[in-house]
């Protein structure tokens, strides 16, 4: 029965009682009014002011009483934990202690027993344990687990065939894993979150499987856990553990971390700092200038993330010379899922400065040092807003410097394409009110980028500036 229902059933009772009293009383009162005017006097009257003494002690009594009740409750709350938690939002997970069995061809947990303490409202669940609830297209390629309590009375509890010492945590790297972005926002932070307090005594059990991802990120798996990672799909065997978490915590904002939901105040510097363990990052700060006539041994690195295929800077080579002439060393480089993530991460760690148009490999500012900047260029289109909530928000608690450069009509190719009185270059909010695939299909995927370097030269030098600070 849902604890809900007992409070709201517990409270109406009291009421219910309250209300009751009060009519029986009132009954009582007209009852001795009618006996003393119209009973032979006879009948001794009942005192009156007894009558309105135990009246007071018995409402007092129920105070009391409805008191420690709700004290008791609020214990109760305090203590019982549900199984699952279905309230944040952007995932769901199931936090559970006792005698667990997973049996991973049939996508099944069954708990056998559970530790005290759970708040018990129902015998099955059902999850897919990825971050990204609101997103049906990633959901809909994220296994369903079904978890359920199972007992003896049914004979329906499966024999176990390896028992774990340790605990584990059950997660989907479908979804959409393989975009730099989300590989960080909904698997590599989420799994920080939920993992890190283990220190590495923990087991993460893997549900679609892609053997790719966990080779790219296998630094990062093999620090948050000393165990075997299990493609639990696979396991045709009913692995047993004492604990098991399915489903990843993860707050609310872009590659973002809460201090105020964990209880040791885990944040953004704390998986900086893991990145820089993991992946052996040396520099924890940016360049620090000293005035403007600094020698040309010390200048600041700038890194162009220079993409392939859409949203593309079709004069790279102008750009990078225009940097230099500001006094940067220019570094150009290309992520993709062929490269070395451990060499790439050195890279960005080299340089002060991170600079690409609005996409996947901004999200690499998770390597910078402390004070470095972020230069993310807006293409044309509608797009400004999603572009602040995934690259620009996130720098505040990275400890980096944001800026932001919006291109004009004349810099975007889509003005090759269309003519220039198009709704698509005049007016994208036209193309906002048919959705995000509409808008993605054309700014994000048909859209290259020349920059004006006359133009982008003031956001440069403002890095520049920024880097002299304190
Ligand atoms: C594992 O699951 C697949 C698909 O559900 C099924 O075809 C296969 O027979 C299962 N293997 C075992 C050993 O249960
Ligand atoms: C999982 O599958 C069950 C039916 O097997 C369905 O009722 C439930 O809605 C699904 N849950 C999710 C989270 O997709
Ligand atoms: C930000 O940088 C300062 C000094 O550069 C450092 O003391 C502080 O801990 C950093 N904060 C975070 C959240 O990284
Ligand atoms: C990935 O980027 C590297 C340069 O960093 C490039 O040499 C390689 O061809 C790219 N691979 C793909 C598949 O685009």
């Amino acid at each position: 029965m849902l604890y809900d229902t007992i409070l709201a059933r517990s409270f109406s009772k009291q009421e219910q009682k309250k209300l009751r009293y009060g009519v029986l009383i009132g009954f009582l009162l007209i009852a001795f009014i009618f006996c003393t005017v119209f009973m032979p006097h006879d009948l001794a009257p009942l005192p009156i002011s007894n009558l309105q003494m135990s009246v007071d002690a018995g409402f007092e009594k129920l105070m009391i009483k409805d008191a420690s009740i709700s004290q008791h409750l609020e214990r109760e709350t305090k203590e019982l934990k549900p199984i699952c938690n279905f309230m944040e939002p952007r995932s769901d997970f199931c936090e559970i202690t006792g005698d667990i069995r997973v049996h991973g061809n049939s996508s099944s947990v069954h708990i056998a027993s559970l530790q005290s303490g759970f708040l018990v409202e129902k015998d099955s669940w059902n999850i897919r344990p990825y971050t990204r609830r609101a997103a049906p297209s990633a959901m809909n390629s994220v296994k369903n687990w079904s978890l359920s309590l199972v007992n003896a009375r049914h004979n329906k509890i499966p024999h176990c065939d390896l028992h774990h010492s340790v605990p584990s945590i059950l997660f989907s790297i479908g979804g959409f894993s393989g975009n730099h972005f989300h590989d960080f926002s909904d698997l590599l932070i989420p799994l920080f979150i939920t993992s890190s307090h283990f220190n590495g005594e923990v087991q993460f059990l893997v549900t679609n499987y892609r053997p790719w991802w966990i080779s790219k990120f296998r630094k990062v798996l093999e620090k948050l856990s000393k165990y075997e990672i299990i493609d639990i799909d696979k396991q045709e065997s009913v692995d047993c553990y004492s604990s098991i978490i399915v489903g990843l915590k993860c707050h609310d904002k872009e590659l973002r971390i809460d201090p105020s939901k964990s209880p040791t105040g885990l944040s953004m510097k704390d998986f900086k700092e893991f990145l820089r363990s993991t992946y052996s990052l040396k520099r924890t700060q940016a360049i620090e200038l000293r005035d403007h006539s600094e020698d040309r041994t010390t200048r600041p690195r700038l890194m162009i993330i220079s993409r392939r295929k859409t949203r593309t800077f079709t004069n790279l080579g102008i750009i990078t010379e225009a940097a230099k002439i500001l006094g940067y060393e220019v570094v150009v480089a290309e992520a993709n899922l062929s490269t070395d993530l451990s060499k790439f991460a050195q890279i960005v760690n080299s340089c002060d400065v991170l600079m690409g148009v609005h996409g996947a490999g901004l999200t690499n500012m998770v390597f910078l040092p402390d004070n470095a900047i972020l230069i993310q260029i807006i293409p044309l289109g509608q797009i400004d807003k999603v572009a602040r909530i995934d690259f620009g928000e996130p720098t505040m608690d990275m400890n980096l410097s944001y800026l932001e450069y919006k291109i004009s009509i004349k810099e975007s190719t889509l003005v090759s394409q269309y003519p220039v009185d198009h709704e698509i270059i005049r007016n994208p909010l036209s193309v906002d009110k048919h959705g995000w695939n509409s808008v993605s299909s054309i700014y994000l995927n048909k859209q290259n980028v020349k920059l004006d370097v006359q133009r982008f030269r003031s956001t440069l030098s403002r890095a520049m500036e920024l880097l002299h600070y304190q």
